[in-house]
């Protein structure tokens, strides 16, 4: 009796132990699945050019992250001459990211289709899932001549030699999960400039607001019903903890008593040449949100966010903006 127990459970267990090592080696050697890169020769001309340097500096922000920024001037302005260099590193407990270089330096030997697919999907040019701190479930809904215009840009940027090249790293259960996130695309056409909200909508999409903008519960995941409500925590830097605003069109705590002039004046406030960035002492409120990178919107373009932002369902919720580092965190 007690052996036909004990052989049951023998064979309970190398059931178990086969489904498991099946289902972590199908997640590991068959994911992610989003199909090889395209073929794709992006073609290259002024205007390409000059419409992905609008959407890589202003509104995809690609060079908000992959930049150096200056931590010593409100909002960390990108340093000029380390564009696409690499820059913003996330040590964010279940693994450590690093925005690299994504100048010619680095992306030289990608063909345009691997980098059309890392930008679109999540996954690097050996196949492997890259974290979701880049928005590309985003970028993926973007239309692609947009995203050939990001890509005929960023490889007209001046190579940077040394850079930010340091490899990302997932811990366990991250390194296995990871390869669950990166998805197919799903492009949508931009929207007629003369229906405000879509083409507002598109621009949000794109600027990713919704990422910083909505709280996420313990297990990272997004709180759907809060999105644009703010509530996301940042450590900052120089010290203290920043959380985002609610951009919802509530009356008291979101942006619903803001006029599209006040909307547009306060990111116009950081544009380069009129903004002189006060310099931050350690532990002055200071922020992650890529103002001077936004600051370069046209008018009409921000004015549009604005329409769109106003569009939403307003949802109550107080955030407070910024919290300077206790005594007791600073001690160390
Ligand atoms: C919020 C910050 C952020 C933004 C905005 C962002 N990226 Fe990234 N990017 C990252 C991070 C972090 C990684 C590394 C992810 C990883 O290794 O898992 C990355 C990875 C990449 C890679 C893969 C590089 C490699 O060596 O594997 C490319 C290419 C890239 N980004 C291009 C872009 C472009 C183009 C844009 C704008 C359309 C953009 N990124 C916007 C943070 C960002
Ligand atoms: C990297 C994260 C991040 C991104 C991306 C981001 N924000 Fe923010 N935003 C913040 C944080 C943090 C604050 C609060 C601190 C501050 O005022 O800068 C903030 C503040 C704001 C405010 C000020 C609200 C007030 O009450 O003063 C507005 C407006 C705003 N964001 C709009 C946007 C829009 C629109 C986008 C997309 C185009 C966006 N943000 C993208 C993090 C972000």
């Amino acid at each position: 009796m007690k052996q036909k127990i004990l052989k049951g459970f023998l064979i309970a267990l190398v059931l178990i132990v086969t489904l498991v090592v099946g289902v972590l080696s199908y997640v590991k050697l068959a994911l992610p699945n989003v199909g090889p890169p395209p073929e794709l020769v992006i073609e290259v001309t002024p205007q390409k050019i000059e419409r992905g340097k609008y959407l890589a500096h202003h509104v995809a922000a690609c060079l908000a992250c992959h930049s150096e920024r200056d931590w010593s001037q409100f909002a960390a302005p990108p340093i000029a001459g380390t564009e696409g260099g690499g820059g913003e590193s996330f040590d964010i407990g279940i693994g450590q990211y690093h925005a690299r270089n994504i100048t010619p330096k680095q992306l030289g030997n990608w063909t345009d289709g691997e980098i059309f697919r890392a930008i679109t999907c999540g996954v690097n040019k050996d196949g492997e899932a890259l974290f979701p701190l880049m928005p590309y479930d985003n970028y993926g809904k973007m239309d692609k001549e947009d995203i050939y215009a990001i890509i005929a840009y960023i490889k007209s940027l001046p190579a940077i030699n040394e850079g930010i090249t340091t490899p990302s790293n997932s811990d366990f259960p991250m390194s296995f999960i990871i390869n669950t996130i990166p998805q197919k695309p799903d492009f949508h056409p931009i929207p007629n400039k003369s229906n405000t909200v879509d083409y507002g909508r598109y621009l949000t999409t794109m600027a990713s607001c919704v990422h910083c903008h909505t709280p996420q519960d313990e297990q990272g995941q997004f709180i759907e019903e809060l999105n644009f409500a703010g509530g996301m925590e940042f450590p900052v830097p120089t010290g203290g903890t920043v959380r985002s605003t609610n951009i919802t069109p509530h009356d008291k705590t979101g942006i619903g008593s803001w006029t599209k002039e006040t909307f547009i004046a306060r990111f116009k406030t950081f544009t380069d040449s009129a903004y002189i960035s006060p310099k931050i002492v350690a532990g002055d409120f200071n922020t992650v949100m890529p103002w001077t990178n936004y600051a370069g919107m046209t008018e009409e373009d921000l004015g549009a966010i604005y329409t769109y932002l106003q569009s939403l369902k307003p949802i109550e919720h107080t955030v407070e903006r910024f919290e300077k580092e206790s005594m007791a965190d600073s001690g160390e």
